[in-house]
C-alpha cells in the first residue's frame, strides 16, 4: 500500500530517498574521538589484522560493484594485496586463498547461493571470512568468522539502492579500521577524511532534493534504446552500477566501460542516438575523462555528465549536467551514484515499467 511505501509510488523511490539516513546509521557508533573503531563489534583482534597479507572481496551484482569501489579504497589506504571477484567465478577458479587472506563476502541478503558457496571454499582454505550484510541472522552471517552489518533496514525493491549505500559505507569503515591498525592509514589526512565522511549523509540529501531536475532529463531520454556509461578510477564502478540500474528496471540496453577503454572498441557504437552518461567528478582523473567526453561529442552523441557543483568546464562540454555537491576524491561514489539511480527510476517510470518487481528478477538468488 501507499502507506507501506511511506507515500512514495514505489519502494525503490522510497529506498533511494532513505540513503542519507542509511549512510548516517551505518556510520553511527563506529566513529569515536575522530577515528574509526570497530573493535566493539568485530571479533578479529589486532594480531589477526596485522597478519593478513591479502584481502579478497567477493559478491554478485550490485554488491560486486560496491566491492569494486571498496577495492580502490583498500588499495589506497592499506598495504594489502587486493582482489575482487564475482562469487560465481571465484568459487570455481584457482585463485590462491591462504590462511593469511581476509575474504570479505558482500551480500545484502546473506542468502545468495554463489556467495555462500564461495564462502565454503574460502573456509576450506583456512581464510578468515567476514560477512558484510544487511541481515543479521542470514546464512552468510552465521557461516563467517565475523560480521559487519549495514544499517539499511529491509529493502523491498528488487533493484538494490539503499543497501548499496550501506555497503559502501561499511566497507569504507572496514578499510579505514584495518589500515589504522596496520599503521598504513594516512594519519595526517585522518581528520579531514573523517570530517568529510560525516558530511556525506547531508550531501546525499542535497542530491535527493534535486530529483525534479533528474526527472526532467529522464523524460528527454526515456525512449532511447541504448546507453553507454563511462567513468574512470573510482567512478568506473559507479558507471557499472548506473547501467545495471537502468537495465534492471527499464529494460534498456546499457553498457558501462572504463572511459579509457572507449578507443578499444565501444567507440564504434557511438552515434547521435546513443546517449553517453559520463561520471566526471573533479578528481585526479578529471582531465582524462573530459577528453573522453570530447571524443564522444565529436561523434555527435548526446552527453549527460554527473559532476560537481560549479564545474563550468563540464557544463560547457556536456549537453546536460547532473550536479552533486563536491567532495573528496575518495568519497565521490556516495554522491555520484544517486543521480544515476534516480535517472534509471524516472526513465523506467516514463516507460510504464513495473519498477519494484522487474521481469525475470528475484530479490535474492538462492539457486546457482
Ligand atoms: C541489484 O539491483 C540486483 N537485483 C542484484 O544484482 C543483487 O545485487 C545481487 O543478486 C546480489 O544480492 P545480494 O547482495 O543479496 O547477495
Amino acid at each position: 500500500s501507499m502507506a507501506e511505501r511511506g507515500g512514495y509510488p514505489h519502494f525503490m523511490l522510497k529506498e533511494i530517498h532513505e540513503q542519507g539516513g542509511v549512510c548516517r546509521s551505518t556510520l553511527k557508533g563506529r566513529i569515536s574521538g575522530g577515528s574509526v573503531d570497530l573493535s566493539g563489534e568485530l571479533s578479529m583482534d589486532e594480531h589477526t589484522m596485522i597478519s593478513f597479507r591479502a584481502v579478497h572481496l567477493i559478491a554478485c551484482g550490485t554488491s560486486y560493484y560496491a566491492s569494486l569501489i571498496a577495492e580502490r579504497i583498500f588499495e589506497r589506504w592499506t598495504d594489502l594485496d587486493v582482489k575482487v571477484d564475482i562469487a560465481s567465478e571465484y568459487r570455481y577458479r584457482d585463485s590462491k586463498i591462504t590462511p593469511d587472506t581476509l575474504v570479505v563476502f558482500v551480500s545484502q541478503s546473506g542468502e545468495t547461493a554463489d556467495t555462500l558457496a564461495a564462502q565454503r571454499k574460502a573456509r576450506a582454505c583456512g581464510a578468515y571470512c567476514l560477512a558484510v550484510t544487511n541481515v543479521q541472522g542470514s546464512t552468510l552471517a552465521r557461516c563467517c568468522d565475523d560480521v559487519l552489518l549495514l544499517k539499511a533496514g529491509p529493502e523491498i525493491g528488487v533493484a538494490a539502492t539503499k543497501t548499496f549505500m550501506g555497503q559502501i559505507t561499511a566497507l569504507y569503515l572496514l578499510a579505514m579500521y584495518i589500515a589504522k591498525v596496520r599503521g598504513t592509514f594516512p594519519i595526517e589526512q585522518e581528520s579531514e577524511l573523517i570530517d568529510e565522511l560525516l558530511q556525506i549523509p547531508y550531501k546525499i540529501e542535497t542530491v535527493l532534493e534535486r530529483e525534479h531536475l533528474i526527472e526532467e532529463l529522464a523524460s528527454k531520454f526515456a525512449f532511447s534504446q541504448n546507453f553507454l556509461y563511462l567513468g574512470r578510477g573510482i567512478s568506473f564502478p559507479v558507471a557499472l552500477e548506473g547501467a545495471l540500474k537502468l537495465k534492471e528496471i527499464s529494460y534498456i540496453h546499457a553498457e558501462a566501460y572504463a572511459a579509457g577503454e572507449m578507443k578499444h572498441g565501444p567507440i564504434a557504437l557511438i552515434d547521435p542516438n546513443v546517449p553517453v552518461v559520463v561520471v566526471a567528478p573533479k578528481d585526479s582523473l578529471y582531465e582524462k575523462t573530459l577528453s573522453n567526453i570530447q571524443e564522444a561529442k565529436a561523434r555527435h552523441a548526446p552527453i549527460i555528465a554527473v559532476g560537481f557543483d560549479g564545474d563550468e568546464r563540464l557544463a560547457s562540454d556536456a549537453d546536460h549536467v547532473l550536479c552533486v555537491p563536491p567532495t573528496l576524491e575518495e568519497f565521490s561514489p556516495f554522491v555520484t551514484v544517486v543521480p544515476l539511480q534516480l535517472f534509471a527510476y524516472h526513465v523506467a517510470k516514463k516507460r510504464g515499467c513495473e519498477i519494484d518487481k522487474p521481469r525475470n528478477l528475484a530479490k535474492s538468488v538462492t539457486v546457482e
